[in-house]
């Protein structure tokens, strides 16, 4: 497929590029007016979800009003446990809930996985086909999906948590157990990607939000091997990894073929020398820093872009929160597409 830009997918296949491209973590809905007002027509946000016209419609908001390079599908990562047979709800204010979670093999042996399960998730696709006709080739989508340690510790949770303590204490009390279903989450993740690149996302994207609260242990045995096999199944497709908090773990996820999804808590110079140059760097703007004014925006961005050099896709540090302001995310869109690499 030919974009009218495709500055983020030459970025990702490391062609020289006049500048870094630039799009937001959790860019759909949230932030925007246009997306509270479809919002607010539907039941709630899993109606939303699995509405494929609306979904896309919200997808498309942010190219219109910010004129971001690249879009990522609406959605959630909780549609993966929905599919495997943990339905979730979003609770207003609170966060997501699921009325079932994992606490025995018995509940693990009742799931269903991989194509099995991915194929329960036709309104995704659906909403992604109908994406990738409504920006009519103008940017790429991105089509995610929940890191498998963090699609484990919701199932087990059952909610958002500080600690994460019950899903860290299964790790250690039950690691056959934990690995299985790591497992069964990984095949499912892997066909659901798949898929969704059928459908028409360019790249994908995927989040351990929570691999910082695992021990650099906990990290290498229950969360590393399973996202390499993610990026190792999805061949011909950028990857690109976030795992959200996990240091000690940069090279080895810079290891692949993939891109690296780098958090605002990182400094920019130390993990540049430490994957090198060659790797493609995503982020890494404190979401915070969006509260600011747009001079301390515009000079910050800038600071950014030179430190982290050329294969980058800027972006902040984690998802944009719900009540920035939205003339200072235009101010850091369009800092960054101001800016030149010097070709000398
Ligand atoms: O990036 C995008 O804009 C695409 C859409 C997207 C959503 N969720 C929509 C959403 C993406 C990529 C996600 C990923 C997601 N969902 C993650 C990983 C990314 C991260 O931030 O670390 C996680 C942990 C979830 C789980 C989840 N879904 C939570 C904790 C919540 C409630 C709090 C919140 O707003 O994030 C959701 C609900 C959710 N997912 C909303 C949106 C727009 C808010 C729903 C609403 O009230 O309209």
């Amino acid at each position: 497929m030919q974009y009218q830009n495709d500055l983020f997918l030459r970025t990702l296949n490391k062609e020289a590029v006049e500048r870094p491209p630039v799009w937001l973590m959790r860019q759909a809905g949230r932030i925007l007016p246009q997306y509270r007002a479809i919002r607010t027509k539907l039941s709630g946000f899993v109606e939303l979800v699995q509405t494929p016209q609306l979904a896309a419609e919200v997808t498309i908001q942010p190219v219109d009003e910010l004129g971001v390079d690249a879009a990522i599908i609406f959605s959630d990562i909780l549609v993966i446990p929905e599919a495997m047979g943990l339905p979730y709800e979003l609770i207003e204010k609170k966060g997501p809930f699921f009325p079932n979670t994992i606490k025995t093999a018995t509940d693990v042996n009742k799931l269903i996985e991989g194509q099995n399960a991915a194929e329960q998730l036709d309104y995704v696709y659906d909403a992604i086909e109908a994406t990738v006709k409504g920006l009519d080739g103008r940017v790429p989508l991105i089509g995610f999906a929940g890191a498998p340690w963090t699609i484990l510790s919701y199932m087990i949770e059952g909610q958002g948590s500080k600690t994460f303590s019950k899903a860290k204490a299964f790790l250690y009390k039950e690691p056959v157990l934990a690995h299985q279903l790591l497992e069964m989450i990984t095949n499912t993740t892997i066909a659901y990607l798949k898929a969704k690149i059928r459908a028409g996302v360019a790249a994908v994207q995927v989040f351990d939000s929570w691999a910082g609260i695992l021990s650099p242990a906990q990290f290498q045995s229950f969360a590393l091997p399973y996202l390499r096999r993610i990026e190792q199944a999805i061949e011909g497709t950028p990857v690109i990894l976030f795992a959200r908090g996990a240091h000690h773990s940069l090279k080895e996820l810079a290891n692949g073929n993939n891109a690296l999804g780098i958090d605002w808590t990182l400094n920019r110079t130390n993990v540049r020398q430490t994957v090198g140059s060659e790797v493609v760097l995503q982020g890494n703007l404190d979401p915070c820093f969006l509260y600011s004014n747009e001079e301390s925006i515009r000079i910050e961005t800038t600071n950014m872009l030179n430190e982290l050099g050329p294969r980058h896709i800027a972006n902040l540090g984690h998802g944009v929160y719900p009540d920035t302001p939205l003339q200072n995310v235009k101010t850091f869109v369009n800092t960054v597409k101001d800016f030149r690499y010097s070709t000398n």
